[in-house]
């Protein structure tokens, strides 16, 4: 079978010569003899791939001089209760966004370490719109506000960085990072899990600045985010091959022109998707516009047995994994940075086709 064009929400489609690439090197990399899975975390070859990885992420993002970088394991949910328990030591107090599922588990993992909030929840209209900046009442005495840009699930994305009178800001990325510009300097703390991205899952990202960090104590040392700085993220053996595949995407995010050039194409991709939803009688979507995310679509007929239908005619066609998540059901195309423009116009098409024939 030739490759499909894969609308998983994560694990997702990664860039075909990044693939590539890494099965040219996979036994021999750089004339080490070795695969890069086989070598130590400590040589001198892998030393150069992390140092390079961090550097093409820095310059990609625009990340600047003062904050660190980390990689670590335990995904972005590991994140949830990391970041808590490293900041929420400042007043005891935090402030939450719950806008969706994965930041309503970052506000249950908070309340394990103090007094979080829930700043705004949007679960009464099952989180289909972004509150507006006027709605966030921000606590002064919040250690910090966490929110989560893109809500995965349910296909909806913060419009704007909200105003927090100067608590730092925490940040779920996970389904958004390297899809746009990101202003890092509005941040605290920013993490993300590779799986979308960035690479294969068992790799997340943590960029943060210092100054947020009053831990509670005592934190086992592998969830200390200053241990972790010290070690350079080498406190234990960190997941080597996603660190070497995140340079690899790194490389091809900056062939294809970097994120200003990645959140054209993002949104003429998307644009793609939500015309063919505005344009359909038949496919609908609870999400309010402003909110629209840039990488994952959700939509439905309303009918079970025709979302069926739909679903496993697009995989017959090669457009699969387009069920929606179980908790909203329907259909969810996420379009991460890897799926090409010929998915989408694919995906269009047959929406139009299977809206004709029913
Ligand atoms: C926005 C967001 N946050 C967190 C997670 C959880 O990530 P992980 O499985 O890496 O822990 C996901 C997973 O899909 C996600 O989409």
């Amino acid at each position: 079978m030739g490759r499909v064009f894969n609308f998983s929400a994560g694990p997702a489609m990664m860039p075909e010569t990044v693939l590539k690439r890494a099965a040219a090197e996979i036994t021999d990399y750089g004339a080490s003899g070795m695969s890069v899975m086989e070598m130590s975390h400590r040589s001198k070859v892998f030393d150069a791939i992390i140092t390079q990885t961090e550097a093409s992420l820095r310059e990609v993002m625009s990340i600047p001089e003062e904050y660190k970088v980390l990689f670590l394991q335990g995904g972005a949910t590991l994140q949830f209760a990391m970041a808590a328990m490293n900041l929420i030591g400042k007043t005891g107090k935090a402030d939450y966004a719950v806008t969706g599922q994965f930041s309503g588990n970052a506000f249950k993992e908070g309340k394990k370490f103090g007094a979080a909030r829930a700043l705004v929840d949007t679960s009464d209209i099952t989180f289909s719109k972004i509150p507006q900046q006027s709605e966030l009442a921000v606590d002064p005495e919040a250690s910090y506000v966490h929110y989560c840009m893109n809500n995965t699930i349910f296909g909806t994305k913060w419009p704007y960085i909200p105003e927090t009178g100067g608590v730092p800001l925490v940040c779920d990325i996970s389904s958004c990072i390297l899809s746009e510009p990101v202003d890092v300097s509005r941040f605290g703390l920013l993490y993300a899990g590779a799986q979308k991205n960035m690479g294969p899952a068992g790799l997340a990202v943590v960029i943060l600045r210092e100054d947020v960090l009053h831990p509670i104590s005592p934190l086992p040392t592998y969830l200390d985010y200053a241990a972790q700085i010290k070690a350079q993220s080498m406190y234990n053996t960190p997941p080597t091959y996603g660190i070497y595949l995140l340079g690899l995407v790194l490389d091809w995010v900056k062939e294809m022109g970097g994120l200003d050039a990645m959140k054209v194409y993002n949104e003429k991709k998307a644009k793609v998707v939500y015309d063919a939803l505005d344009d359909s009688k038949l496919f609908t979507s609870k999400v309010d516009k402003q909110s629209r995310s840039m990488m994952n679509v959700v939509f439905t007929t309303n009918d079970a047995d025709k979302d069926a239908a739909f679903i496993k005619g697009a995989a017959a066609r090669g457009l699969v994994t387009l069920a929606g998540h179980r908790l909203v059901g329907g259909m969810r195309a996420s379009i991460y940075n890897a799926m090409p423009m010929e998915g989408v116009e694919k995906l269009a098409q047959y929406m139009n086709e299977f809206e004709k024939e029913n």
